[in-house]
């Protein structure tokens, strides 16, 4: 069965009204989005592996796993260090999404194990890697990597087995104390939900430069909680001295909470849904009532929810710089590249678009989009980074 027709629960809104609200506005199809988002969450990759599929436009990711490398890697070595050289470990991909990009991570970890094993003469653990996700991700084109995956690690000397776990990250997915090593790389910036109070941040989808105080507050604060539940929830299914090493994008620290670059992501996709408000192909009211799921923590803040909660202790805290590729290019360069982000950032929100604004808008609007990212190519991105964070599960003493 393919595995986007599951129902899924939690159930995440994008627009932060209730389902009676909606369906007072009237026309069918909203109708039938409304009624289908009630079974489905729309927060997911597009899937597939055509030309806007996640799949086919996830090279920015690939780029941050390597850059993420060698935090990666030292953490592998030293959890297994730190366990003694176990005979089983379990390993979990948080957020794998569809397509190659888990397996390379999962390779990596793999290979760092086999190499640390074989210089220090012990025997391979067997490797149980478990591949987590939304229900309503598109598993069966990330499964079909498996082959690449095999003949990758043919000449490794460990088993491992690769399984598919469908659950959100913020709910228990393991069982207790199970879990030696989490990777989880650009899923922890997607929220639960949309926050609650968004209302004064008028035909804007996300926190931008003239964005109410309130905005940014009732953001960091889904955020903490999502975050906070999160590492809870690892405390309980993770072993004493497990790691986690968690990518996900951030800002710079800077003073203004509210500021973000003109070409930042989400302020470019607000200006897009403008352009279709002033040609009449939206509504005002209809793009007022949209926003995304997501928040891009600065270090601090990260440091500050890590020790508040209490269960970890950081190793690694890196940012590293957010590289789209588009500055300063020559024209046809520039409007490739404008084309290429746009089919990266349509990747990632096109199903949470089209359970708003229906699928009838979306070619035109990363049009806009692809000519707005053309148009900021000599900016440079200032805000936006990559932040690595490495932790390790305190130790924990069992009551008798
Ligand atoms: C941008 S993709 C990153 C995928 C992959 N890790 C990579 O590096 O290419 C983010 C993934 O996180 C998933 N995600 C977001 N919120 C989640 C949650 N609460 N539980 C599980 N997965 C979630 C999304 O469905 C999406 O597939």
């Amino acid at each position: 069965m393919d595995s986007r027709f599951i129902r899924s629960t939690p159930f995440l809104r994008c627009n932060g009204k209730s389902e009676s609200d909606e369906r007072n506005k009237g026309d069918e199809e909203e109708r039938i989005i409304s009624k289908h988002s009630f079974l489905v969450s729309p927060l997911c990759m597009s899937g597939g592996d055509g030309e806007y599929s996640y799949s086919t436009n996830s090279l920015l990711q690939r780029r941050v796993l390597s850059k993420a490398k060698p935090v990666l890697v030292r953490n592998t070595k030293e959890v297994i260090i730190n366990l003694n050289f176990p005979r089983y470990i379990k390993v979990a991909d948080l957020g794998c999404s569809s397509g190659q990009n888990t397996f390379l991570a999962m390779s990596e970890i793999i290979n760092t194990i086999n190499v640390l094993c074989q210089h220090m003469n012990q025997t391979p653990p067997e490797i149980d890697c478990c591949l987590n996700d939304l229900p309503n991700n598109d598993f069966n084109t990330t499964f079909k990597f498996i082959q690449f995956f095999n003949e990758k690690n043919a000449m490794s000397k460990e088993s491992y087995f690769v399984s598919g776990v469908p659950g959100s990250f913020y709910s228990r997915l393991f069982p207790r104390r199970s879990l030696h090593f989490v990777h989880s790389s650009y899923g922890l910036h997607w929220l639960s939900k949309v926050p609650e109070g968004l209302e004064n941040n008028k035909m804007s989808v996300y926190i931008q430069n003239s964005s109410p105080l309130s905005t940014y507050k009732a953001y960091l604060n889904q955020f903490e909680r999502d975050f906070t539940t999160f590492l809870k929830l690892r405390s309980e299914e993770m072993v004493s001295n497990g790691r986690m090493v968690l990518t996900f994008i951030g800002r710079r620290t800077i003073d203004n909470p509210l500021h973000r670059d003109c070409c930042h992501f989400w302020t470019l996709l607000s200006k897009s849904l403008r352009d279709l408000v002033v040609e009449g192909l939206v509504s005002a009211s209809k793009v007022d009532s949209f926003y995304i799921p997501f928040y891009d923590p600065n270090e601090r803040e990260v440091t500050e929810m890590v020790q508040k909660e209490g269960s970890f202790e950081i190793n690694d805290l890196e940012t590293h710089g957010y590289d789209l590729g588009h500055c300063n290019q020559d024209e046809t360069k520039r409007s490739k590249s404008g084309q290429s982000e746009a089919n990266y950032i349509r990747a990632v929100s096109e199903p949470l678009l089209v359970a708003h604004f229906g699928a009838a808008i979306i070619n035109i609007l990363f049009d806009k989009f692809a000519h707005h990212v053309s148009q900021h190519a000599s900016c440079r991105n200032k805000t936006t980074v990559s932040i690595v964070v490495s932790l390790s599960r305190k130790k924990t003493f069992l009551m008798s």
